[in-house]
């Protein structure tokens, strides 16, 4: 388990704006959870934030407790906002498609698709995000133990 500063969160270069307080905060990389989870007040504005830009999909009912869903069935072609988490030292991850969306049909992007993020009211104090192994897939995560850093290299050969 590792735990990293989130600095801020954005939607395709739109800050996500984060009441102060909540702003930044330590951020749990972790293996046993697929998804991500976020306080829910920084939850909700990622969430409208990623809906505002998405108004051209069918929306979808609910899935495995994500709630953000829509219906790509029968498209032929999307583009999506990107959501980009930013970390203390200006390191970062911009998940892919299929790693910031979890899709009823693995592999196929023209299923039901629900934003992998979702809010947590029980996180741990001081832990405003837990990095879930979705958003982390390929991306190379390269741990400094010793000098107490983590780093992201980002696959771009999907
Ligand atoms: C998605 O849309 C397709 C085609 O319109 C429909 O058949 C299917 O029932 C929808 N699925 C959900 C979960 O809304």
């Amino acid at each position: 388990m590792y735990v990293v500063r989130l600095t801020k969160l954005d939607v395709s270069g739109v800050d996500v704006k984060i009441p102060y307080t909540l702003h930044a905060g330590n951020a749990l990389f972790v293996l046993g959870t697929m998804f991500t989870y976020l306080k829910p007040e920084t939850y909700t504005v990622l969430r409208e934030q990623f809906k505002s830009q998405m108004t051209e999909y069918r929306v979808a009912p609910s899935m495995g407790g994500l709630d953000t869903c829509y219906n790509f069935t029968g498209l032929t072609r999307m583009s999506m906002p990107s959501i980009t988490l930013w970390f203390e030292g200006w390191a970062y991850i911009v998940p892919g498609m299929e790693q910031m969306m979890y899709f009823g049909r693995r592999g196929d992007i023209f299923s039901v698709g629900c934003l992998a993020f979702a809010a947590a009211s029980d996180l741990p104090p001081g832990i405003t995000a837990v990095i879930g192994t979705l958003l982390q897939e390929r991306t190379e995560v390269v741990y400094d133990v010793h000098g107490g850093k983590m780093g992201f290299s980002h696959k771009q050969c999907w």
